[in-house]
């Protein structure tokens, strides 16, 4: 039976099928690239992740997957300064593939002022050489990915980072075996792909995540929009059950929604019971309704891989929109634009 991916490669001519399949290798490398980098402790009171994009989503995957084995604050930031509050001493990883986003560049310097402990994950640019300038630590990551494909690396550096806070007791173990789970499913993962963009195809996805599966959620939503070029909506229960849920009365009067809910075993008994009434009321409306959710012992390996599966539809719905799915051009007009003002 096809897995579709010889009509991917013919369009995706920087590979990034081949890097989504790689996740495991990524997983391995990203912690020998951690371990090679020799980092000492950074007892903290909160550790942040400053990033955009592609290189912020590791922040967010690595606080679900901890869940509540944190025990300290461990938040993402998306703009171009640390919150108000932020305690100095911080612990503040600033995380860029090319190293030279602006928002990032400024949480950088936003960090020296306030007296955090910085790390800093690129692949070069003006952040690496800052960071050299300024004697902070780098995490090396490999060129010539797509931001977006390195998102195994951007999930363990931003792990080890709440580890070298104190903030947990490590994900190494836990990483390791989620590699392994992720080679024994890749055929299966590969196959549901398939399947699952047949049924979004032509369709505007909303994707309902929560506890472990909200910030899969928002990948999915993420890797529709710059892979497959289309919108695409993400959001969270319980709230979207208080205000979303009825917006989808007229969804179909203005265009073809689907309804995509990430479930998993270890969310609260409730979340799951508004998961299958949630499907049950929003199915006259909506173009599809698709309820899925990961097997594994690990919320590491059950949030990989509901990440992989979302990467690898939204490659096929690229490939079926005849789009390379890797250029992002509107993005980097964008940059420059800015660059220039
Ligand atoms: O996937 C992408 O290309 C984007 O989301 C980038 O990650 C984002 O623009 C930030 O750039 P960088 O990852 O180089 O800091």
């Amino acid at each position: 039976m096809s897995d579709g991916f010889d009509q991917i490669r013919a369009l995706d001519r920087e590979g990034q099928l081949d890097a989504v399949l790689a996740m495991p290798d990524h997983l391995r490398d990203a912690l020998w690239r951690i371990e090679s980098a020799r980092l000492a402790p950074m007892e903290a009171p909160a550790a942040f992740v400053c990033g955009m994009g592609g290189s912020a989503i590791g922040g967010d995957l690595a606080a679900a997957a901890l869940g509540d084995r944190l025990s300290k604050p461990l938040f993402t930031v998306r703009g171009y300064e640390l919150p108000s509050w932020a305690f100095a001493g911080s612990a503040v990883l600033c995380s860029s593939y090319s190293g030279n986003t602006e928002e990032t560049l400024a949480c950088f310097s936003a960090a020296e002022a306030l007296g955090a402990q910085r790390l800093v994950a690129t692949t070069g640019g003006k952040l690496a050489e800052a960071a050299r300038a300024e004697a902070v630590p780098v995490i090396g990551l490999p060129a010539a990915l797509q931001p977006r494909a390195a998102v195994g690396y951007m999930f363990c550096v931003a792990a080890e980072l709440a580890a070298l806070a104190g903030a947990d007791p490590g994900l190494k173990t836990e990483i390791d075996g989620a590699a392994a789970h992720l080679e024994d499913r890749r055929e299966a993962i590969a196959a549901r792909a398939l399947e699952l963009a047949d049924r979004l195809e032509g369709t505007c996805p909303v994707i309902y995540g929560s506890d472990l599966t909200a910030p899969v959620a928002f990948r999915w939503k993420g890797q529709f929009n710059e892979n497959a070029k289309l919108p695409a909506f993400n959001s969270v229960l319980p709230e979207a059950n208080h205000n979303e849920l009825v917006g989808w009365e007229g969804s179909s009067e203005i265009g073809r929604f689907s309804c995509v809910l990430l479930e998993d075993s270890d969310q609260h008994p409730r979340e799951r019971r508004r998961m299958e009434i949630t499907a049950e009321l929003v199915e006259p409306s909506a173009a599809g309704v698709l309820r899925l959710e990961a097997e594994g012992p690990t919320r590491t390996g059950r949030m990989l891989e509901l990440v992989m599966l979302g990467d690898l539809i939204s490659l096929h719905i690229a490939t079926r929109r005849g789009i390379d799915p890797s250029p992002v051009p509107v993005i980097d007009t964008l940059k420059a634009r800015l660059a220039d003002s």
